[in-house]
């Protein structure tokens, strides 16, 4: 009997469901590839487009390739006016996350190919849910304001129209240059929470913009992709570096979590956080002010020395423990620091379910449905007798 036992394994932790081509993240050794090749190098050497073909395309971009792929990003950068209008019926004090979901579901409405449903057709639908992402998070913020969302232009990349659209001037080409890295570093990181809620929502053979929908409601909760602005908001509240060890003492005394530490894959510290830590200590110097760097800093040292003498062990600093700060000094508003990410991420979630879908003659489509153990009532050894409403105490 004991083989048909099912083993209880809480969150999933180093449980294999699917195989991948897309990323690897090598917890022990801090690495993290996409298709292959290491984080460092596409964040130094690549662009988010050329990230965002090879994630989709399985290959890194030949120069005619990449000037395709860019006037197709380019031609879908528009949102429909039906769904601007739309944008505008919300209230104002709208969380952004919210607002995103519900305009990507929304999208799939305007969207005259999702009754085929072909590989062919999904990846341009992936196309148009990359390039629309980043218009819908900058329409949003203007429209809470007040504002007009500002067109796209087309002379700009990926990273410096979402900026143009956020502000309606052309970005500095170094913040620009800096968001498209902070584009690069995110965009994949195998089957963290949102890609598997992507993931599951694709085996289902739900359409791609149900399965983006869910990943982006998946990654606005606060121990996934909401937690860079739960950092930031940290790094408000403690406001000078001295009152970085009473903030740290009292948060562990309490038993709350310090967000942008700890992680469920890496042992070691994030390896993106290494491509961000100097660049937000850049981007401060560049507008005189590394205040934000300077807490994080320490809040990282404190922090890990603290939870070590607590716990007897270490804790690892995440991706989003500096772009908080990063994004702080970019001019980024708080309230889209995750917005941001999911702008990124959406280039992994809709080349996982491509791969969830059509992953080729080979493999074989599995519904995902896992079990759980029911720990709830019989009312005694038999299941409950029924009681009629009027019964009922
Ligand atoms: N601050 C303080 N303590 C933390 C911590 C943090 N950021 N992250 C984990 N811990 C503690 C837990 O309380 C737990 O202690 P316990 O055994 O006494 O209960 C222990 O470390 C193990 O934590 P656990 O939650 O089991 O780790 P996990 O690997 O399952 O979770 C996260 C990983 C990301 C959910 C967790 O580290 C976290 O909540 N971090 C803060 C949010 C964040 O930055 N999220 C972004 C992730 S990229």
């Amino acid at each position: 009997m004991d083989d048909c036992k099912i083993i209880l394994n809480t969150g999933l932790r180093g449980v294999k469901i699917a195989q991948t081509r897309i990323s690897d993240v090598d917890g022990d050794a801090g690495r993290l590839i996409y298709r292959g090749y290491l984080i460092q190098e596409l964040a130094s050497r690549a662009t988010f487009e050329e990230v965002a073909y090879l994630l989709l395309f399985e290959k890194l971009p030949s120069q005619a390739e990449l000037l395709i792929f860019k006037g197709q990003l380019s031609r879908e950068r528009e949102l429909p006016a039906d769904l601007i209008a739309a944008l505008k019926t919300r209230p104002a004090n709208a969380l952004a996350m919210d607002v995103l979901q519900a305009a990507v579901s929304m999208l799939a409405n305007h969207d005259p190919e999702l009754p085929q449903c072909t590989r062919d057709s999904t990846i341009r639908m992936a196309i148009r849910l990359i390039a629309k992402t980043a218009t819908l998070v900058a329409a949003w913020r203007r429209i809470r304001h007040g504002l007009e969302p500002v067109m796209p232009n087309p002379e700009l990349d990926h990273a410096a129209n979402f900026l143009y659209m956020l502000k309606k001037e052309t970005p500095d080409p170094e913040i620009a240059g800096f968001l498209d890295v902070c584009l690069v570093l995110h965009a994949e990181h195998s089957f963290n929470a949102s890609t598997f809620a992507a993931r599951e929502v694709a085996s289902t053979r739900a359409h791609i913009y149900a399965a983006v929908s869910a990943a982006i409601g998946s990654l606005s909760g606060e121990l996934h992709g909401g937690a860079n602005a739960r950092v930031m908001d940290m790094l408000l509240k403690i406001g000078t570096p001295d009152a970085v060890e009473s903030y740290i003492q009292t948060e562990f005394a309490a038993g709350r979590k310090i967000m942008g530490l700890g992680h469920a894959v890496y042992n070691v510290d994030d390896p993106r956080a290494f491509i961000l830590a100097p660049m937000s200590k850049i981007m401060g110097e560049k507008i005189g002010d590394t205040r934000w760097y300077d807490i994080s800093k320490l809040l990282e040292t404190t922090a890990k020395a603290a939870f070590n003498q607590r716990k007897g062990m270490d804790i690892v600093v995440n991706v989003d423990f500096y772009s908080a700060s990063l994004y702080y000094a970019m001019g980024i508003p708080v309230d889209l620091f995750t917005p941001v990410f999911a702008v990124s991420r959406v280039a992994g979630w809709v080349a996982h379910v491509i791969e969830e879908q059509y992953a080729g003659a080979s493999a074989k489509p599995v519904l995902y449905r896992p079990e759980s153990e029911y720990v709830g009532d019989y009312c005694g050894p038999e299941t409950c007798s029924f009681t009629p409403i009027e019964n009922r105490s």
